[in-house]
């Protein structure tokens, strides 16, 4: 099974994270030196994905023009040999094909996925919904891959969540438990209500998808307020004969789509980061014995002008 080519979409406005997200997009906030959106395609070229095709929007500029070589800024930082500066980025650029699809109006994840259509063929492919940042020994994607090509099915990433979070998640009801790990689904429900999750599986922002989903997509209804669900897809393109599966995918998840889950990325990141970790540990430490940076009004410095 080839899976070479992998959908981001990122056309959402970023909501949760409003007034930041006003006028820059939320995929370019910086986790450490680099954008999230980077984060993500490194995951993607770590599980061999070498075709991206975002789904942006208005104003999301930002994103084609850092995945974009820049030859006056390469220019400047050779003549002061400089270039290590983005020699991460442009080696991306090298290594990967980027393509990118506007989505004129919110009309939901499944409408946006479904625009792809004519840019994946009839092969499996990878989705990455970039609020979600995974870390673990090995890439997220590349963990729901090995899945689909041994059970020759598509596969979604889940991990466990206390019932009352059910309304923020896609939730997966199980048909069969296949390993502690893997499980067949039956279907998916959007963000229910904690008394109708059909499990505490919730869906996380990786998938391994037919081109199945395509047609199921053209088949499913629109909910209420306009916009195609994708778990709606997922679960009609079941009845197209094509088998789903669950899988707990091993790491660490998390959505930076809020400002306490970006700063619990940032950190935890940080902690993780030769360059940035023992600098992180003394800084938790003076916390610990206040000696931090915070503001102390005992400590004020006054001026007179
Ligand atoms: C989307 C999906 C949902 C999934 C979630 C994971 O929702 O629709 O099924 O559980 O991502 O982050 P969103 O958070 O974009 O509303």
């Amino acid at each position: 099974m080839d899976i070479t080519k992998a959908i981001i979409p990122a056309a959402g406005l970023g909501t949760r994270f409003l007034p930041y997200t006003k006028a820059i997009p939320k995929e370019m906030l910086p986790l450490l030196d680099k954008p999230a959106i980077q984060h993500i395609v490194e995951e993607g070229l770590s599980s061999d994905i070498k075709q991206f095709l975002m789904i942006t929007g208005r104003s999301k500029e930002a994103i084609a023009n850092h995945f974009d070589i820049a030859p006056e800024l390469e220019h400047f930082l050779q003549e002061r040999n400089k270039s290590h500066f983005i020699a991460g980025i442009d080696r991306i650029i090298r290594q990967a094909e980027f393509a990118y699809i506007r989505q004129a109006e919110p009309l939901g994840l499944g409408h946006a996925i479904w625009l792809a259509r004519h840019h994946i063929g009839k092969e499996y492919f990878g989705i990455f919904l970039p609020d979600d940042i995974i870390v673990g020994k090995q890439p997220g994607l590349a963990q729901l891959m090995r899945v689909a090509r041994q059970e020759k099915a598509s596969v979604i990433a889940v991990q466990e969540v206390p019932l009352e979070c059910a309304s923020s998640y896609g939730m997966v009801a199980i048909k069969k438990q296949i390993t502690p790990n893997l499980f067949q689904v039956s279907h998916l429900v959007e963000k229910p209500e904690r008394k109708d999750a059909p499990s505490n599986l919730a869906i996380i922002g990786r998938y391994v998808l037919s081109h199945k989903i395509f047609q199921a997509l053209d088949e499913t209804g629109t909910h209420a307020g306009g916009e195609l669900q994708l778990t709606d897809g997922i679960t009609q393109m079941m009845k197209l004969n094509e088998k789903v599966f669950a899988y707990k995918v091993q790491g660490t998840r998390y959505d930076i789509g809020t400002p306490i889950g970006w700063l619990k990325a940032t950190m935890g990141l940080a902690l993780q980061h030769p360059e940035y970790t023992s600098h992180m540990r003394k800084y938790i430490d003076e916390f610990h014995t206040m000696q931090s940076g915070l503001y102390d009004s005992s400590k004020n410095i006054l001026h007179d002008i």
